[in-house]
């Protein structure tokens, strides 16, 4: 599967490349909408619960260049199908801090902003709850937590056999907010022909964004066009429609003109979702040889009051380990914040921080090695679900990374390196994350010449798609890479699901080649010549693999890192890591190792800057841009080291293709604190790893 004569997994560099080097691959904003383009502004609530009282745009209505200010008052009504924080200037009430509450629509941007503070809002504030602890009394089990998982998830006795076993963990983590920061802002230009919408959008799936504009003002498919060709990143927060894109289509029909959007960073930290911050308690008990006999995993975490969010943290702990007596639960609290939403890997990000930290833990209790006592506890089949796994190669993650790190020797004792001084030290995590496949229609067209033309409604935003998905179609159709031409990025084309759960390829991919195979059957009982006039074929996956229920599916990776602490500063540096992953077959060499990179820079931000901080009296997020929030920069990046295995699995779907979005930041931050611990001597159980936690 990965020598280079075939195309399906060649480092093939991103044909798209040299469009946006040339900036010739247009971003939202970038778009020609074909008529000259006015601009909105957003007035945003000041308090964090309570009642507007008083709304006077008149200062703002009379500004020069100004076309119209949108409030609850005037605002055109929406359809009451919408929840969460899409039915926007439909009410007064105010549900979070930075709601919007009024909207400017001006000649310029410059005139939009200026005339916001020409728009007076009063309120009726009432105290804000946002503060998230595991003693509330009003904490919540909900129906299920996202992807469909249980709430719950009990097997066994867990309180007996942890009260046996010969050795225990018993600790509690927390991770804190976080914010999606893509480097595009999240952007939406509304032009409305008639009753008919376009929408230039931002966003991680055209036909997400599309439903939820259907809704919102009672149209059909054919009336709403979402185009989306190029994305600058998404790691979740442009998932789903969030108020402004709304917002835009309902200026653009009050004005009668293209109207855009683009959000400030500032205003992403409260109208685009958030990581849910959590806290964790993991049990764990073992015989004196590390085989676990007992694992439970608590999670508290919050929601909005508007919105039920349910990440799914413990999930992951289902599948990770053997044991028999398992328990893994979800409780939510309600608070005044603005809608959670997924970012990179929700669940298993902040959940494998805590099982993996907790394993580190367990590991030094019992003096074994942190990976040797993974191996120890590698289940034959799913631990829960009692089915076979369709491929699992941990263990051979573990033990390749182990190699390739030079792992072997390393002194299990804590705090006992020093270079200068810094304080030396390393840490090993696993990671997982699950292997799906989604719906997904696909037409593929060849003319006369016998050019082909591959129509489906994918999604890049920046993960290479465009040249993945280029590569499975050329393979599919046995044809050069030359000879096809991919469209993706539109609601017009072909129904398909976005760029979410590590799904995009997987999903696009089985669509290609089956309706590759197909016209290729057709071309064959044509005698294998087009017609002149060409030949179309419509085909497509219609949902999961066939064999989900038979098998558990899932990709693994493992993190070895190298971790040195500042004795006298409390500064951490990452100067090299190893990560090895298992996940089926790989589309492209380059644009693959960017992905498991990009994922571990994201991990490694989560272990050591990223925290989204609220204020508790006030509610909002007071750290809301990139001076304040920090995200690692090149400056925080070592030698990383990454790389795959070779592996096989013909029962995830047509490609055995497992996705790789997102399993690069699960665990990493668990290696980086297990590091952290083995340098220092200290476990820190609350991320990020800040300096000041070295002095506490
Ligand atoms: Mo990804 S958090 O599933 O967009």
């Amino acid at each position: 599967m990965t020598t280079i004569d075939r195309v399906l997994g060649a480092g093939i560099e991103r044909i798209d490349g040299p469009a946006k080097v040339r900036g010739s691959a247009p971003y939202a904003f970038e778009q020609d909408p074909g008529e000259p383009i006015t601009h909105l502004a957003l007035v945003q609530s000041t308090i964090n619960r309570g009642r507007i009282t008083r709304l006077d745009p008149s200062a703002a209505e009379a500004t020069p260049g100004v076309l119209a200010v949108l409030t609850p008052a005037n605002a055109p009504r929406l359809s009451g199908e919408l929840t969460a924080d899409l039915p926007v200037l439909q009410s007064l009430d105010v549900h979070y801090q930075g709601q919007v509450v009024a909207a400017v629509v001006a000649e310029t941007s410059e005139i939009a902003r200026a005339a916001v503070g020409g728009v007076r809002v009063e309120y009726a504030a009432e105290e804000p709850d946002v503060t998230l602890r595991a003693d509330r009394p009003d904490l919540y089990a909900p129906a299920q937590v996202m992807a469909g998982f249980a709430t719950d998830s009990v097997i066994g006795d867990v309180d007996g056999a942890l009260s046996t076993a010969a050795v225990t963990v018993d600790a509690t983590y927390e991770t804190p907010a976080q914010h999606n920061n893509p480097i595009e802002m999240h952007t939406s230009m509304a032009r409305w022909d008639g009753d008919s919408l376009t929408l230039w959008d931002a966003n991680q799936g055209p036909h997400t964004i599309q439903r939820d504009l259907m809704t919102a003002f009672g149209l059909t498919a054919g009336q709403v066009r979402v185009i989306s060709p190029y994305v600058g990143g998404g790691f979740g927060s442009k998932a789903f429609a969030h108020p402004h894109q709304i917002l835009a289509a309902m200026a653009a029909r009050v004005v009668g003109r293209t109207v855009v959007l683009e959000l400030t960073r500032q205003q992403m930290f409260s109208l685009v979702g958030h990581r849910t911050p959590t806290i964790q308690r993991v049990r764990l008990g073992a015989d004196s040889e590390g085989r676990l006999t007992a694992i439970s995993h608590e999670v508290v975490e919050h929601t909005a009051r508007i919105a039920e969010f349910a990440e799914q943290t413990a999930t992951a702990t289902r599948v990770m380990y053997a044991a028999p007596h398992r328990r893994t639960t979800h409780r939510l609290a309600r608070l005044d914040v603005p809608p959670p939403t997924i970012m990179r890997a929700p669940g298993e990000t902040p959940g494998m921080f805590a099982l993996e930290s907790a394993m580190d833990e367990l590991a030094h209790t019992l003096g074994i090695d942190p990976v040797e006592l993974r191996i120890r506890n590698e289940p034959p089949r799913d631990p829960e679900r009692d089915v076979p796994w369709s491929s699992r190669s941990l263990v051979e993650c573990l033990r390749t990374g182990a190699e390739r790190f030079g792992w072997a020797g390393r002194d299990l004792r804590p705090g006992v390196r020093t270079d200068g001084r810094w304080l030396v030290g390393t840490g090993v995590a696993a990671a997982t994350y699950p292997s799906r496949r989604r719906k997904a229609d696909c037409r593929i067209s060849v003319d006369g010449r016998g050019r082909y033309l591959v129509e489906i409604d994918g999604s890049d935003i920046g993960t290479g798609t465009w040249t993945a998905l280029t590569q499975i179609a050329a393979d599919a159709l046995h044809v050069g890479l030359g000879e096809v031409e991919l469209r993706i990025g539109d609601s017009r084309l072909p129904f398909a699901g976005g760029a979410g759960g590590s799904t995009g390829l997987a999903s696009w991919g089985s669509a290609v080649v089956l309706t590759a195979r197909q016209l290729r059957a057709r071309l064959e009982s044509l005698g294998g010549q087009p017609p002149p006039d060409g030949l179309t074929v419509d085909g497509g996956v219609p949902g999961p693999s066939p064999h989900a229920e038979q098998y558990s599916m899932h990709s693994f990776g493992a993190h070895f890192v190298e971790v040195r602490v500042d004795a006298d500063t409390g500064e951490v540096r990452v100067p090299r890591a190893t990560s090895v992953y298992a996940a089926g077959t790989i589309a492209n060499a380059t644009t693959a190792r960017s992905q498991f990179l990009g994922g571990f820079c994201m991990g490694l931000s989560m272990a050591l800057h990223e925290e989204s901080l609220q204020d508790e009296h006030f509610g909002h997020f007071v750290n809301h841009d990139l001076a304040g929030y920090h995200i690692a920069t090149n400056a925080d990046v070592g030698e990383i080291d990454i790389s795959w295995l070779d592996e096989e699995d013909p029962w995830v779907n047509e490609l055995g293709l497992k996705g790789i979005g997102e399993i690069g930041i699960v665990g990493a931050a668990a290696a980086v604190a297990n590091g952290y611990w083995h340098a220092t001597g200290r476990r820190i159980r609350d991320l990020p790893l800040t300096p000041d936690k070295f002095f506490r």
